[in-house]
């Protein structure tokens, strides 16, 4: 396809030319602070701008490169450029972009890599996309993550000189949206939430689930139907492989000896002699419990020896904030890869996650949709009318664009089948403000330091 002229809210995107070179000269690959974390260095001179432009120009007609020029459209000025062009190793389209100083810190980078991966997903039906970004330049990463991509590990770029340039590397797939944790395994953005999803049908609906794609099934000692998920699993004829699983072991359970009972029970009703994940349910038995520290450490100690015996590929938390994360990080041989967590829109909590975040933990999300109660909300209604998707979609969207996972249950196949769609489309910074600053709506009530589970 011949690069397009495209627009986004504040911008005109069209293709680049040498008559562009002059102002993208002077207002850009002439300044040291732009090319310091580019892969140019410093034009020093117009001439060299227009070699580049010359560059582009030609390649308009090419199906393996889209650059564009990115025009303010209050004064019409260029303030920016970047585009789609064909990896070097020739596997996947690649994402730049580059901004003037005086316009970094305005939102323009978000809105124009939005535009720019709409265009790549809606008109050239791209599904996997790559960016890199130089260690020192973490605004560049926070675009990048809100746009979907996920930090992938470190890589050295190269400047067209040749210096080394130490960078992250960035994958953003629409079809199969995946963490890596800390340990390498990758964990779907999305999975299928199974409390009291069997009470009706039993195992129809996990079947049902499995049927509209869901390979990650979550699910606890505690929700009592592992039976159901491990006969709806043998019904399917889905190879073991393919499937994530994720159990949890229940307060009443923890301890060492009682922790690995637990797991060994979780397997033998899911029919399987390993999971995916395993989580400690809750930190705590009780509010009044002086010895939790104890018990969640030696329960640790467990999810530990199973994993390091390869029964669980990876472990972690789930209700557990910072004060309980701290103390077992003080005997844990692992850190923990996982936190699940009640979070979303109207529960956001913000402290916890940014914690979860700075550890390297995974977040992920139960009760995403605030078990319905969120759904109804206003501004979550007007915002799914602006894209013509549910209020349910925008919800969970909303958290996998915050780079947090989600385990929605659903127990109709129309909704678990729109709960999936979330992948190809993109809120606006404005969507996610509101929505990250929601009033508290939909809070289940049970905190993890004041819930009683004798
Ligand atoms: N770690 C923990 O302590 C913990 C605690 C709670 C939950 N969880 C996990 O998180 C999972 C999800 O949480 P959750 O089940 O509490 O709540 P949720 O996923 O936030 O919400 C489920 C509710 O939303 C409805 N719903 C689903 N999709 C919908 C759609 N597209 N449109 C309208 N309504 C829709 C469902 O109705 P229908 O079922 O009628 O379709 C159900 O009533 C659980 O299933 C469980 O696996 C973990």
């Amino acid at each position: 396809m011949r690069t397009p002229t495209i627009e986004s809210k504040r911008l005109y995107l069209r293709p680049m030319t040498v008559a562009d070179a002059p102002t993208i000269y002077n207002n850009w690959t002439s300044d040291p602070r732009v090319a310091k974390h580019m892969r140019w260095n410093v034009h020093p001179c117009l001439e060299a701008t227009e070699e580049w432009m010359k560059y582009e120009e030609k390649n308009i007609d090419n199906p393996e490169s889209y650059s564009f020029i990115f025009i303010r459209k209050t004064d019409n000025m260029p303030i920016g450029s970047g585009g789609l062009s064909m990896s070097d190793d020739g596997m996947c389209f690649e994402i730049g972009y580059n901004f003037m100083y005086d316009v970094w810190g305005q939102g323009y980078a978000t809105e124009a890599a939005f535009r720019i991966m709409r265009f790549a997903l809606e008109d050239l039906g791209l599904r996997e996309l790559l960016a890199f970004r130089s260690i020192g330049n973490p605004a560049s990463g926070a675009v990048l993550e809100k746009c979907g991509f996920i930090k992938d590990g470190e890589t050295t770029c190269y400047k067209f000189d040749g210096t080394p340039m130490p960078s992250y590397k960035y994958t953003f797939r629409a079809d199969d949206m995946s963490f890596t944790l800390n340990n390498g395994v990758k964990l779907p953005m999305l999975g299928y939430g199974s409390f009291l999803s069997t009470v009706k049908d039993g195992k129809q609906t996990i079947l049902d689930a499995l049927e509209c794609g869901y390979r990650y099934i979550d699910t606890a000692f505690f929700y009592k139907n592992e039976k159901e998920i491990g006969e709806a699993i043998k019904d399917s004829g889905i190879d073991r492989k393919e499937l994530f699983l994720c159990s949890k072991v229940w307060p009443t359970r923890m301890g060492y000896e009682e922790t690995k009972k637990c797991f060994e029970e979780s397997c033998e009703l899911l029919g399987t002699d390993y999971l995916d994940l395993y989580l400690i349910h809750w930190p705590k038995v009780s509010s009044t419990d002086e010895n939790w520290v104890a018990l969640m450490r030696d329960t640790w100690r467990a999810l530990e020896d199973l994993y390091m015996g390869g029964r669980i590929r990876a472990i972690g938390l789930s209700n557990f904030l910072p004060h309980h994360i701290e103390p077992l990080l003080e005997t844990a041989r692992i850190k923990p890869m996982v936190d699940q967590l009640e979070l979303h829109a109207g529960y956001m909590q913000s402290e916890a996650v940014r914690y979860l975040k700075r550890h390297g933990i995974v977040v992920q999300a139960w009760s995403p949709l605030g078990r319905g109660a969120v759904i109804n909300d206003p501004v979550v209604v007007s915002i799914a009318e602006k894209y013509g998707k549910t209020p349910a979609q925008i919800l969970l969207r909303f958290l996998v664009q915050k780079q947090i996972a989600v385990i929605p249950k659903a127990s109709s196949r129309e909704r678990m089948l729109a709960n999936k769609d979330i992948f190809e489309f993109f809120l606006e910074s404005e969507d996610v403000s509101m929505l990250n600053s929601l009033p508290e709506t939909g809070f289940s009530g049970e905190h993890p330091d004041r819930v009683n589970w004798r």
